[in-house]
């Protein structure tokens, strides 16, 4: 088996990711095929942090006068129904997990604790992080960014629909030109879809690399873990 180039990730899955070509909910062969990547992180021996989005179940709807912090809360809410799904699907494959919340909500799920999440994770177990970073005005693109400086990852996995960071929409433009690699500032600057920019900036403070890739091609996360040239890596230049 190969070795990773990594020994402790963040794995950020976006929450449109698990609806598939649905839109909406759950497309359960997608949730497997994820849980089946992961268990193969696992049996290479790397630690996983996982932090999931919310978008299949709940957007924000601000824009059609909803108050901020309540459509935020609703969101948090949706990405532990999706923690709870990936729980499922991975300890059905035999994976052990642990959910931790940013919330309380004990009787479903085990509160944050930044120590608890490592001693699991150096336990060989999948610690998913859920309800963001419990605060309205933050992504779950800043959850990964602060899990994985709490728990010093070695990187941030950002599994996208595009397989990597593009000068513009590649779904729009056939001359779309894909890049190898970005520092923060040239995201922030050029205004590139990667991360919002209070998640990069955090990844930019603390020097989190950030690998950007398509979630789409089966093997593609371990792909990534072991230093294959995919994607985009976001890093100090
Ligand atoms: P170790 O002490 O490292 O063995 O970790 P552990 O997670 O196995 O120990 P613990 O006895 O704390 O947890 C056993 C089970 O209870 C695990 O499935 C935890 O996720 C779960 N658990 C622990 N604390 C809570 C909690 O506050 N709420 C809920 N719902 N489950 C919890």
């Amino acid at each position: 088996m190969k070795k990773s180039a990594y020994k402790r990730v963040v794995l950020k899955i976006s929450g449109e990711a698990l609806a598939g070509k649905k839109g909406f909910g759950f497309d359960f062969d997608v949730l497997k095929k994820i849980a089946l990547e992961v268990k193969d992180l696992i049996a290479m021996e790397v630690e996983v942090g996982l932090v999931v989005g919310g978008g299949n179940i709940w957007r924000g709807r601000t824009g059609e006068g909803m108050d901020r912090s309540t459509a935020d809360h609703m969101g948090m809410l949706a990405t532990c129904i999706n923690a709870l799904a990936l729980q499922d699907a991975l300890e059905g494959m035999g994976v052990m997990t642990r959910v931790q919340t940013a919330i309380e909500m004990k009787e479903i799920a085990e509160p944050f604790i930044k120590r608890r999440a490592v001693r699991h994770l150096e336990k060989g177990r999948v610690v998913i992080f859920a309800a963001g970073t419990g605060n309205p005005y933050f992504s779950t693109d800043t959850t990964a960014a602060l899990r994985a400086a709490e728990i010093e990852a070695d990187v941030i996995l950002l599994a996208k629909n595009v397989d990597g960071v593009y000068d513009k929409d590649p779904n729009k433009y056939s001359d779309a030109k894909k890049y190898d690699k970005l520092s923060y500032i040239e995201v922030l600057e050029q205004g590139l879809q990667v991360m919002d920019s209070t998640a990069t900036s955090l990844c930019m403070d603390n020097s989190i690399p950030i690998l950007v890739f398509g979630l789409e091609t089966e093997g593609n996360i371990k792909r990534a873990i072991s230093g294959e040239k995919i994607g985009t890596l976001v890093c100090k230049k």
